[in-house]
């Protein structure tokens, strides 16, 4: 595995094994791997010749007050698990390669940025777009990995590929999850012992979603508000959002007579966690 760090280097890399004929897959990151990172990378390497992961903590995607300055860093670990995979090219920009002075393009999903944790974090979406459009730019693979943990954000980049007509196929791979069902991130890190046990609510609340559902259940209202009792039921746990919606679309449901989206945001002391659930309609 090559490390490359520069723009140019990223570039020409990717210049000379196409020039080969190979495809390129390609994960984009911002690092502290675990599991769930890993399935996009195995991924990635079973659809194409050449897997390029990039470890980029993207400062334009964390608002005021958010954990940029505290985010997981753990390159030298990140960079051996990479290895153990097979992985061909780690790239990793420094913030002032991909913001040089003067940098003031952004680019917006509009629609699909406004709900969920698009409401609730102004401006992240925005953000994410912005920094894989240009990673897209940079890497310009075939295929790009990305997990439905963050299913909002797999929607609106493949949202942003369509709508910009960028060469590349989008795949959104399922959620990994530790075995008493909490979605893995690399945010599970600031959870202390209870903190931890108490984030295997989130599970069970869309759990709760999933059973109702089956059940039979299709208001949307009643379907969410299962989901809040059992959220609500652990005292560590703090609801941001419990929503159910369109699924890809995101947009309002008042019955789930089409496939939906059940999205839920929490915060355990002083985290943030996201979990999610599609539900799909059949018949
Ligand atoms: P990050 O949180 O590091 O996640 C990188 C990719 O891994 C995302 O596509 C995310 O959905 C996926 N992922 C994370 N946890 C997962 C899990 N438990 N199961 C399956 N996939 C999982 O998402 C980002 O970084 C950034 O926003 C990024 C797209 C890199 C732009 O900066």
């Amino acid at each position: 595995m090559i490390r490359v760090l520069t723009i140019d280097g990223m570039k020409s890399e990717v210049r000379r094994r196409r020039a080969a004929g190979l495809t390129v897959g390609f994960v984009p990151t911002m690092g502290a791997l675990h599991e769930g990172h890993l399935s996009l990378v195995r991924e990635s390497r079973r659809k194409a010749d050449v897997t390029v992961v990039s470890i980029f903590v993207n400062p334009l995607q964390f608002g005021a007050g958010e954990d940029l300055a505290k985010y997981p860093r753990d390159i030298e670990n990140d960079a051996a698990l990479l290895e153990g995979e097979g992985v061909d090219v780690l790239f990793l920009p420094e913030a002032a390669e991909m913001y040089p002075p003067g940098f003031q393009t952004a680019v917006e999903v509009v629609r699909l940025q406004e709900s969920l944790c698009g409401a609730s974090r102004p401006g992240h979406f925005r953000g994410v777009a912005t920094v894989v459009l240009k990673l897209l730019n940079i890497v310009r693979p075939e295929v790009v990995f990305f997990g439905q943990k963050d299913a909002q954000q797999a929607v609106i980049l493949g949202r942003l590929a369509a709508d910009l007509n960028l060469d590349v196929e989008v795949r959104v791979m399922p959620i990994v999850r530790e075995p008493d069902g909490l979605a893995m991130s690399s945010r599970n890190a600031y959870l202390s012992p209870a903190e931890r046990r108490a984030a295997a609510v989130l599970y069970r609340g869309i759990e709760e979603a999933r059973r109702a559902f089956e059940a039979g259940e299709r208001r949307a209202g009643v379907i969410s508000a299962r989901v809040r009792e059992v959220i609500a039921g652990e005292p560590l746990a703090r609801i941001d959002y419990v929503e159910a919606v369109g699924w890809p679309d995101l947009g309002c449901l008042d019955l789930i007579d089409r496939d939906a989206l059940v999205a839920v945001a929490v915060r355990i002391g002083g985290t943030r966690l996201i979990d999610n659930t599609i539900l799909v309609a059949k018949g």
